[in-house]
């Protein structure tokens, strides 16, 4: 949704850009290019993988900027350290494809490896981890709440009963468990999911729910939205993009209160949807939902 957050945000030159989640840095090139000259861009991710890569196609660019290894919940830390507040600022929430393709960090349930899902592989602790200390209706609630994932309990139940006679520590492991827990009637006829699409539905529910539990993701995206429109400059812009109902409700009602408090002077009054080129292309994007506001 690059189009889509550059007329949300519009940097121009001389401005300070954030790129709070820099993954592939395709938003971050097109922030960079449009500060320069003059502007300067900050960007973090919780992934150290992901900076060095960055690094190498924002120096093409040329331009200030400045990567940091972070969570977005310290962004206020790493301006104040610095002494400037923002003017455009992009969040784009969950995975990249480069973390959901390598199969040794866990997201994917397609390929095995190990149950990790951690975004900072330096610290904190690991899915299979999770899954092993979580009780019945700890994994049930992250499940239902986090995944929308109607089985919520029969999957929780039948991860309880599989881990007394041992871990659970693949990414197939897991998949299997979960497609035999919750089988899936599948439906065909026009305007239906692939049958295949049907049955890994249950999986990828519980997988997003598990890597939200493992990156603290809603707690981060609360955080931010807290300190938000202090890191603001006056007129300055922040757009979130984000991929989950619990992720855009927060986005949501913060950006609401702000426009009530006054704070925030203009924004999206409806999330903006990927465009169907983008959803055809990027099946990820169906679920997109991007929001911005204006500050003051
Ligand atoms: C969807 S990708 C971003 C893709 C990016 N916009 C691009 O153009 O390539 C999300 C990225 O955010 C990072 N991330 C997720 N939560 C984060 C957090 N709390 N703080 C910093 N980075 C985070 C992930 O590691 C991942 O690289």
């Amino acid at each position: 949704m690059l189009a889509e957050v550059l007329a949300a945000i519009e940097p121009k030159p001389g401005e300070v850009a954030v790129d709070a989640t820099l993954g592939g840095a395709g938003h971050a090139r097109e922030l960079l290019r449009r500060v320069t000259p003059g502007g300067r861009l900050f960007g973090l991710d919780l992934d150290p993988a992901n900076l060095e890569p960055a690094r190498a196609l924002l120096s093409e660019i040329g331009g200030a900027f400045s990567l940091h290894h972070a969570n977005f919940a310290g962004l206020q830390a790493i301006l104040g350290a610095e002494g400037v507040r923002a003017d455009a600022v992009i969040v784009d929430l969950g995975m990249s494809s480069m973390q959901v393709d390598d199969a040794n960090r866990g997201f994917s349930f397609v390929r095995d490896g190990p149950l990790d899902m951690r975004m900072d592989s330096t610290r904190g602790r690991t899915a299979a981890q999770l899954l092993a200390s979580l009780s019945e209706s700890e994994l049930a609630s992250a499940f239902r709440d986090l995944g929308d994932e109607p089985h919520a309990e029969k999957i929780a139940a039948a991860i309880v009963a599989y881990r007394s006679n041992g871990s659970i520590s693949r990414t197939v492991e897991l998949a299997r468990l979960i497609q035999e827990a919750a089988p899936v009637t599948v439906i065909r006829g026009p305007g239906q999911a692939t049958p295949r699409q049907q049955q890994i539905r249950p999986t990828a529910r519980v997988f997003q729910a598990l890597r939200i539990l493992v990156n603290r993701e809603l707690a981060n995206l609360q955080a931010f939205l807290r300190f938000l429109p202090d890191i603001l400059a006056p007129s300055g812009r922040a757009a979130i993009i984000s991929f989950h109902s619990g992720e855009d409700r927060l986005v949501k009602n913060a950006f609401r209160e702000g426009m009530r408090s006054g704070i925030f002077i203009s924004g999206s009054d409806e999330p903006i949807r990927a465009s169907a080129g983008e959803r055809y292309a990027n099946p990820r994007s169906r679920s997109a939902k991007l929001r911005w506001i204006r500050r003051a």
